[in-house]
């Protein structure tokens, strides 16, 4: 009982203490969120690329990149849409280079298709000075 009393008459001069405790705990989670979401890996040309010459991706010690050096014979792929590159990019890991089909919608999916995609890009020349036809 006395024990009780003492907890009570005390708890008021705690309660600051608990909003502190309760609001650093908040902030915590709250900057673990952020963290967490921050970590959240994206997909980038830039991974697209590594994977591309990374033998890792199969198993007979050959990369994308062994057999299409800087995207030769892929190029064409590059007009299609996101789940055909997918499809030919797993077609690609799992018969030329003998690996593991990759989830469709992984990072490493969607980097090597960004990767891909890249290839179509063509340098377009400055348009022509030309004054519009029909003024
Ligand atoms: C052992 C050689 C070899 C390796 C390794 C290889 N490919 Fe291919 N790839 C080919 C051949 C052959 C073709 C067919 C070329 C053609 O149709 O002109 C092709 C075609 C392609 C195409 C175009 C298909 C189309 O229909 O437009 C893409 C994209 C492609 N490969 C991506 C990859 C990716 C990604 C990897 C790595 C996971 C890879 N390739 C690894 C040999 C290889």
């Amino acid at each position: 009982m006395i024990f009780l009393f003492f907890v009570k008459l005390s708890s008021g001069g705690k309660y600051m203490e608990r909003v502190k405790t309760v609001v650093l705990v908040l902030l915590a989670a709250l900057l673990g969120a952020g963290i967490v979401f921050a970590a959240q890996p994206e997909a980038s040309r830039e991974k697209g690329k590594a994977l591309f010459n990374d033998p890792a991706l199969g198993s007979t010690g050959k990369s994308c990149n062994d057999c299409h050096p800087n995207g030769k014979g892929a190029k064409k792929a590059a007009a299609k849409n996101d789940d055909d590159i997918a499809r030919i990019v797993n077609g690609c890991i799992t018969h030329s280079i003998k690996g593991k089909a990759l989830d469709v919608n992984s990072v490493e999916m969607r980097s090597l298709v960004l990767y891909i995609k890249s290839f179509g890009e063509v340098k377009k020349p400055a348009a022509p000075n030309k004054a519009p036809v029909g003024c």
